[in-house]
């Protein structure tokens, strides 16, 4: 069965897509697309309907990756559909624990740096009111991570 796995940030438009488009890549790179079911969501619907931030769309073409992601809310029937939600940030986690219907759902909320295999950071900064380098800096750190958590879902299988 394929491992469902949602990424969620607050706008959906730079972290989350960037995520799951890294992630995607990744999978597709390691020959196991097949096992994953992948998408993202914001914390707020202020986006609703957007493609990702310009900017964030311009470095990962930079890094070879493109976002075709448009943005859209988390909802409640997410929470029973995917195995895994990843949360990029204290304040989205919270959210996500608090939004979550019941307790067995509530479990499928983690910390997308856990999965972190060389970087020591406990969260996914928003890069949205900074400059270029936090973009870069989103990349790199969900790159790592990405590759820790095919990793580790192999490791579970
Ligand atoms: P994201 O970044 O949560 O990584 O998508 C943000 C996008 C939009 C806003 C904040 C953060 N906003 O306030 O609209």
């Amino acid at each position: 069965m394929k491992k469902k796995i949602l990424f969620v940030c607050l706008g959906n438009i730079c972290r989350s897509p960037m995520a799951e488009t890294i992630m995607q890549a990744m999978a597709k790179e390691a020959g196991r697309e097949a096992e994953f079911e992948l998408d993202s969501a914001g914390l707020i619907a202020y986006h609703e309907g957007e493609e990702a931030d310009p900017r964030m769309r311009q470095h990962a073409a930079r890094h070879g990756y493109r976002i075709t992601h448009l943005s859209r809310p988390i909802r409640e029937s997410d929470f029973r559909y995917f195995d895994l939600i990843l949360g990029m940030d204290d304040s989205n986690i919270d959210r996500l624990k608090r939004l979550a219907p019941d307790l067995e759902t509530e479990a499928k909320v983690q910390r997308m740096t856990d999965y972190c295999c060389q970087r020591m950071e406990d969260h996914v900064p928003d890069p949205y009111y900074g400059g270029a380098s936090g973009f870069e800096h989103v990349i790199s750190l969900l790159e790592d991570a990405c590759r820790g958590l095919l990793e580790n879902l192999k490791a579970d299988d």
